[in-house]
C-alpha cells in the first residue's frame, strides 16, 4: 500500500516535470532549420548503456517543411561505420513542439525545442509522457565548439528533468561522418 502511494506520487512528479517544460518563446522553424551538431546528450535509459562510450558528436540537418513539419537527417558514427537516419517531426498546435514516431522504440514521442538562439545552440527535450525511461535531452550546436556557460545551462536543464549527472555526455567529434564530399 505504501509502495503504491509512493509510486503514484513519483509518477505525478514526472508528469509535472513534463508538463512544466515550455518551448522556446516565438519559436521560428525557418531559423531553426539547417545544420547542427549534437554536442551534448543526457540519456540514462538502460538500453542505451552499451552505446554510451561510442557516442560521437555527429551532424544533423533540419529541413523546415511548408506545413510546419520538419525533417531531420542525423548521422550516426559507429566504429568503422557512418549511417544517416531520417526522422519526420510533426507539428503540434504549439510552435517548438513536435511529435515523431520512434522506429527504435515503436512509439510516438514528443520533441520540444526548449531553448535556442538559432545561431549558436539549441536545447532539445525528447520524451514520452508518463514514461521516464525515454527522456532524453540534447544540446545542438551550430559548430562543434560550445561555450562553457551554454554547456552548464544544458546540464542544469538535464538535471532539472531528473536525469543524473552521470547520464550527461559531451562526446568527442565524429570523424569523417558524414564522409567528406557526401553532399552536405
Ligand atoms: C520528409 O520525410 C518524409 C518521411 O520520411 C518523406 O516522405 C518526405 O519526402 C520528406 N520531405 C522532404 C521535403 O524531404
Amino acid at each position: 500500500m505504501r509502495t503504491t502511494v509512493l509510486a503514484v506520487v513519483m509518477v505525478m512528479c514526472v508528469m509535472m516535470v513534463a508538463a512544466d517544460v515550455k518551448p522556446q518563446r516565438d519559436f521560428n522553424l525557418q531559423r531553426f532549420a539547417g545544420k547542427w551538431y549534437r554536442v551534448g546528450l543526457a540519456y540514462d535509459s538502460p538500453s542505451f548503456a552499451p552505446y554510451r562510450d561510442m557516442v560521437k558528436a555527429s551532424m544533423g540537418i533540419i529541413k523546415a517543411l511548408p506545413n510546419g513539419n520538419a525533417n531531420l537527417t542525423m548521422w550516426e558514427a559507429r566504429p568503422g561505420d557512418c549511417r544517416s537516419h531520417s526522422y519526420h517531426y510533426e507539428a503540434t498546435g504549439v510552435p517548438g513542439q513536435f511529435t515523431y514516431f520512434s522506429q527504435r522504440h515503436g512509439i510516438v514521442k514528443d520533441v520540444t525545442v526548449v531553448d535556442t538562439n538559432y545561431n549558436e545552440y539549441a536545447v532539445v527535450l525528447k520524451h514520452k509522457v508518463f514514461n521516464r525511461e525515454y527522456t532524453q535531452v540534447s544540446l545542438y550546436g551550430r559548430s562543434l565548439k560550445m561555450k562553457t556557460d551554454i554547456i552548464q545551462r544544458f546540464k542544469g536543464f538535464a538535471l532539472s528533468q531528473g536525469l543524473s549527472r552521470e547520464s550527461i555526455l559531451i562526446p568527442p567529434p565524429a570523424e569523417n561522418c558524414p564522409p567528406s564530399g557526401s553532399g552536405r
